[in-house]
């Protein structure tokens, strides 16, 4: 049903673990050349290995999404090795429990670094080279916690909306560009991340999510594969929510 997807390239970061590790796994299943891109070397290459083993085509590179530089280094990269680069998850991020009052600027700036500049980086740097090719898609991984309020997680929160409208402003910007964007907004999924959540916080997530059981990694994956191909081509400024109906209640 993906066929358009096959031999296309994909740069995913924060590849190393969790939703982004569901991500290369998913992708390198369905016949896509993926580029395992995050901080943590040694995880990620054994992600990409993972999706070798399993038949796959797979690669690390080393990423700091935070780092403009980085970013330029990772699209020359992966054009001299693949030669094209299709798509991009935008999925590397953070989370971590703090009030409004109580979160320290240095916290703060480390949030908007990762989250929003990351996510910003990421589509500056990849988009000229899908205009050269006539064409491309990006997904960038919110959060649920990008359209909803809550307390106690607010950087999370700025950071997470601000992917959400930065998503709807590059779709307007490349509309008639081949290139569509879309966010995805995954409730609580079941990752490492979640072990920053206080136990309160935890339980009171949990009691909420209607389907009664947290998410995996390849169903968030299984959605960004989807608005990736030509299944999606009328798709785009999109905001889709992977969360067991938590916002239908
Ligand atoms: N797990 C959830 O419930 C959930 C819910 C909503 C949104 N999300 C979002 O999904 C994304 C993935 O989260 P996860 O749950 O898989 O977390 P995770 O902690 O398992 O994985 C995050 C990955 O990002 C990488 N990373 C962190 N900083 C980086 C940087 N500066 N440059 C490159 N890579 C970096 C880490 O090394 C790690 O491999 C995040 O953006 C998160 O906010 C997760």
């Amino acid at each position: 049903m993906l066929e358009d997807v096959v031999n296309k390239v994909v740069v995913i970061t924060g590849a190393a673990s969790g939703i982004g590790a569901g991500h290369a796994r998913v992708f390198g299943a369905a016949g896509v050349k993926v580029v395992c891109a995050d901080i943590q070397a040694d995880q990620g290459e054994s992600v990409a290995a993972g999706v070798r083993d399993a038949g796959g085509d797979a690669r690390f590179t080393e990423l700091d999404v935070s780092k403009l530089d980085n970013w330029q280094a990772a699209v020359e990269d992966t054009l001299s090795h693949y030669g094209r680069l299709d798509f991009l998850v935008n999925n590397a991020g953070i989370y971590r429990p703090a009030g409004l009052v109580e979160e320290s600027e240095e916290a703060w700036q480390h949030m908007v670094a990762i989250n929003q500049s990351g996510v910003m980086y990421g589509m500056k740097s990849v988009i000229p080279a899908m205009l050269k090719a006539g064409g491309g898609a990006i997904v960038n991984i919110s959060s649920l916690y990008g359209i909803i309020g809550s307390a106690g997680s607010f950087s999370y929160h700025a950071t997470k909306g601000a992917v959400r409208l930065m998503t709807k402003a590059a779709a307007m910007e490349h509309v008639n560009d081949g290139i569509r964007v879309n966010s995805i907004h995954p409730g609580q999924i079941d990752t490492p991340i979640l072990a920053n959540l206080t136990p309160e916080l935890d339980a009171a997530i949990k009691a909420r999510i209607p389907m009664g059981r947290l998410g995996a990694p390849e169903e968030v994956a299984r959605a960004s594969l989807f608005l990736c191909s030509d299944m999606a081509s009328y798709i785009t400024g999109e905001e889709l929510r992977v969360d067991g109906g938590w916002c239908a209640t």
